[in-house]
């Protein structure tokens, strides 16, 4: 475990900018988001350095792209009174982190990372034997670590990732959690806590220690939130204690699974800009409607009169996401008895996502016509997101033997 309760609260996560947002992205990250935000602290950032991981070659898209994304995520949902919306590469913090955590990362571990070797065969065209793309999830760690984040909410090809800053975070603390006189530190922290507390405090870490009882963390880890009068240090020196290490610089996250529904495209495979067969989030209406009415279908219905088979149709998926059950009963039974077709049972589709798109559209244009007030709410946002990152890397320098001046 090693992670410190008390940021299990702060959310973060980031999306590369190469290229529109598409229903995917709404139906997988994007409303997820909008949800949590109001539930957590949330830090939502666009990774523009890690979309020059792989589109080093072509710089004059990344404005576009990232000003875009913002704009998407904003009309989405996303509220900058709830979340912090910010760029990477206006926090150079991250930068900094990640450097000083290349030097103790050992390069097997981001050698082995899957994405490292399957994306380099995915994208053959581009060069990516390089410095940048092999550090890409030690990057991710900085962005994560950075924060003290909790939770990271990522797709599956994602935990690799998360698992990767989780043993990069333990092997930190291991490195310069050991600061001189910790078991004094310790000790006198223990004293704030009260009798009982301390008490209570070493029978469980005891259980953790000797018999490996999980509840037993837990509970500590309980205990040491509920405490009021010890100060954050003290809190983290409890916790490192408590797991048997030392005092915990930077916790450990956790992936927070998105609990999408499979966003279908319109090919049935899922949906993703390097299989063609995306909507974009901000499509034009007509557009929408020509690339779904001309999407395939069951390939048994050549004829109007051939029944056919939802499941075998991607355009079932499009219901699944879409429809209520009073329609996808009207699909199943049309569809098998003939008795539709499938121009007229593509209709509700159109009509769902039309409706889905049009706030969102509608809203795009409002902040598409003052970016002033989208350059404002992201000005903000890396503030604040850089005071919190400054005083982790304060942190950080200091434990790493680099606070003198
Ligand atoms: N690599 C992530 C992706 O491709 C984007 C990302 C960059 C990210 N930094 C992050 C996601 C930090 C979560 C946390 O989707
Ligand atoms: Fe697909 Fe609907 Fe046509 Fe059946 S009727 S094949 S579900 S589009």
């Amino acid at each position: 475990m090693n992670s410190v309760a008390s940021h299990h609260q702060r959310v973060l996560s980031g999306m590369r900018t190469t290229g529109e947002l598409h229903l995917g992205h709404y139906h997988g990250v994007l409303k997820n988001w909008v949800e949590l935000q109001h539930e957590y602290e949330c830090f939502f950032f666009a990774a523009d350095w890690h979309a020059l991981t792989t589109h080093y070659e072509d710089p004059g898209v990344m404005e576009k792209s990232v000003w875009n994304m913002i704009i998407d995520w904003l009309a989405a949902g996303v509220n900058p009174g709830s979340a912090t919306i910010f760029i990477q590469s206006r926090v150079p913090e991250h930068a900094e982190l990640h450097l000083l955590l290349s030097m103790m990362t050992p390069l097997g571990w981001l050698e082995r990372v899957p994405t490292y070797k399957d994306q380099q065969e995915k994208l053959k065209e581009k060069d990516l034997a390089t410095y940048g793309f092999l550090g890409y999830p030690l990057l991710q760690s900085a962005d994560i670590l950075i924060y003290k984040a909790g939770l990271v909410p990522v797709g599956e090809d994602q935990v690799a990732h998360v698992e990767l800053t989780r043993e990069v975070a333990r092997r930190f603390n291991h490195l310069y959690g050991k600061e001189p006189g910790f078991e004094e530190r310790v000790d006198a922290a223990l004293k704030k806590i009260g009798r009982k507390n301390s008490k209570l405090y070493n029978e469980l870490r005891k259980r953790y220690q000797e018999q490996g009882d999980a509840e037993a963390l837990k509970t500590g880890q309980a205990l040491l939130e509920s405490q009021h009068n010890i100060s954050l240090g003290d809190r983290e020196r409890l916790f490192g204690h408590l797991e048997g290490g030392g005092k915990i610089i930077l916790p450990e996250p956790q992936a927070m699974l998105t609990k999408s529904s499979k966003v279908p495209g319109l090919d049935g495979q899922k949906m993703s800009k390097s299989y063609h067969n995306v909507i974009s989030l901000r499509e034009a209406p007509e557009l929408v409607e020509k690339k779904l009415k001309t999407m395939p279908t069951d390939p048994a219905r050549v004829r109007r009169t051939d029944p056919g088979t939802p499941e075998k149709c991607p355009v079932w998926e499009f219901h699944l996401l879409y429809s209520a059950e009073d329609v996808r009963e009207w699909v199943q039974d049309g569809c098998q008895t003939a008795g539709i077709g499938c121009v007229e049972c593509k209709q509700p589709v159109i009509d769902a996502v039309l409706k889905e798109q049009q706030p969102i559209r509608e809203r795009a244009a409002v902040f598409e016509e003052d970016m002033k007030l989208v350059k404002n709410i992201v000005a903000e946002g890396c503030e604040k997101a850089r005071d919190v990152a400054r005083a982790t890397l304060d942190d950080v320098r200091q434990h790493m033997g680099l606070a003198y001046r």
